[in-house]
């Protein structure tokens, strides 16, 4: 750098520069803009020109005036004064909305005979008592001063605007009864690179503290002969900090099987101390048989539906016939199969879905459960959801019915008001404002 590193402070309230030659220079200025001094050093390049980061250009009589042009307005950080060919005193002034980085950016100066490139270091922190939002005054090296640090979303010179941001995980591709095993659909999306996954289970962490609203819906049961039930969706507004870890499993759509179709899982939003933030429970599956009824929907209560399963327990299966279709899995219990129309002896099976705790994977059977502890289909029975609570299954020769899994928000049971119903896979939105 051709700049020897000189400088000095100049304590005087009026305007002052000195001049150092090509060298680094110190002077005690007065913002015109909002009345801050300004308490720095001054980079000069001279026979140099930068041609970046123009904010606006401005004819100027000497170097002095292009200085104040630039002093004077809160965005400049630099400025170029170019010496117009035939007139001594007077210039065009380029004023800088960014200067070079510590060391970087050496090849945006062009060499221009006549044209000096100043830039302003400051070494106070005069934004400190203006940063809003919580939002933090600091060094910012590429621009050599202090300036508010506005983290995401907040934006603008004291971090006074937001920007509008919003989060949405998806099922990222995945079928039937295991979980999503890459990322790479979030790609171009605010959630790339943030989300890693653990079997199937989506984990991101909170990237600033605000009030989110959020959406978290869960899926459908798969269409047999009777269209699957949709899934429930919750939603509300809630105060989330940032760092705050959040393990959010998508529940899948059910699979069709040779006649009837799986439940479809549901949607679980947890803090990573495994209490649970939000569920919203998926639609049981469609029957095989003109007698069997379309799937329940997820429910807006915290139970399954068609013996479904209560406080975060697996749907059960009441049957009047060998029956292997499968219940839901809810939060903490595992869905159930049963043989018996008393209901009374449930046991596990592999076409029951698993809870969230025991991974929430679906039922495997003739038309496998969506993951999110959806059950199997068995013949013309179709699976329960999964959800908070899973939904159970009615069975016999002269019908059946699949239950929807039950809902949760907000870290409290849910009264039957924010909850409505989607077709399709879940998702999860936070969304900011
Ligand atoms: C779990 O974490 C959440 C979010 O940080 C917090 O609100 C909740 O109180 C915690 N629960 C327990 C039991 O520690
Ligand atoms: C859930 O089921 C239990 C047991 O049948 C019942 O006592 C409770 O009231 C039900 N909860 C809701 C919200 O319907
Ligand atoms: C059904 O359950 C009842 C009550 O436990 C029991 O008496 C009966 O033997 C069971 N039937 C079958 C087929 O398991």
């Amino acid at each position: 750098m051709a700049e020897r590193a000189a400088f000095i402070h100049v304590f005087t309230s009026t305007c002052a520069l000195v001049v150092l030659g090509e060298s680094l220079q110190s002077l005690h200025w007065k913002r015109l803009s909002d009345s801050l001094f300004f308490d720095g050093a001054v980079l000069l390049r001279r026979d140099f020109a930068f041609k970046r980061d123009i904010l606006r250009t401005v004819k100027t009589s000497g170097e002095v005036h292009c200085g104040l042009a630039c002093l004077s307005e809160s965005d400049c950080i630099a400025q170029t004064y170019c010496r117009e060919p035939w007139q001594k005193l007077k210039g065009t002034c380029y004023l800088h909305r960014r200067g070079i980085k510590d060391g970087l950016a050496e090849d945006a100066f062009v060499k221009s005979d006549g044209c000096t490139y100043q830039q302003y270091i400051d070494f106070h922190t005069p934004c400190s008592s203006k940063c809003q939002n919580g939002q933090t005054c600091s060094y910012d090296h590429d621009n050599r001063r202090y300036a508010c640090l506005c983290e995401k979303p907040y934006t603008g010179m004291y971090c006074e605007k937001s920007k509008a941001m919003a989060f949405y995980f998806t099922f990222l591709g995945a079928r039937g009864n295991t979980g999503p095993t890459s990322t790479a659909g979030y790609k171009r999306t605010p959630l790339e690179g943030t989300v890693t996954l653990n079997k199937g289970i989506q984990i991101w962490t909170v990237p600033f503290t605000a009030r989110y609203s959020f959406t978290v819906a869960g899926a459908s049961g798969g269409k047999g002969y009777q269209p699957g039930g949709n899934g429930a969706i919750v939603s509300g507004i809630v105060r989330l900090f940032k760092g705050t870890v959040l393990h959010l499993l998508v529940g899948q759509k059910g699979l069709k099987g040779s006649s009837a179709a799986g439940g479809g899982g549901g949607t679980f939003v947890v803090f990573s101390n495994n209490t649970l933030f939000a569920a919203a429970g998926g639609g049981g599956g469609g029957g095989g048989q003109i007698t069997s009824k379309v799937g329940d929907d997820g429910q807006k209560g915290t139970n399954g539906s068609v013996y479904g399963g209560v406080n975060g327990l697996g749907g059960k299966v009441c049957a009047d016939e060998l029956n292997y279709a499968g219940g839901g899995g809810g939060f903490r219990g595992d869905g159930k199969c049963a043989f018996n129309i008393t209901c009374v002896s449930p046991r596990s099976c592999k076409e029951a879905g698993f809870s969230y705790f025991n991974g929430g994977v679906g039922g495997k059977g003739d038309g496998n459960g969506g993951f999110g502890g959806g059950g199997a289909a068995y013949n013309d029975f179709g699976g329960g959801g999964g959800g908070y609570s899973g939904g159970g299954v009615y069975a016999t020769s002269f019908g059946s019915r699949s239950g929807g899994g039950g809902s949760f928000g907000n870290g409290a049971p849910l009264s039957s008001s924010g909850v409505s119903h989607s077709s399709g896979d879940g998702y999860v939105l936070f969304r900011y404002p």
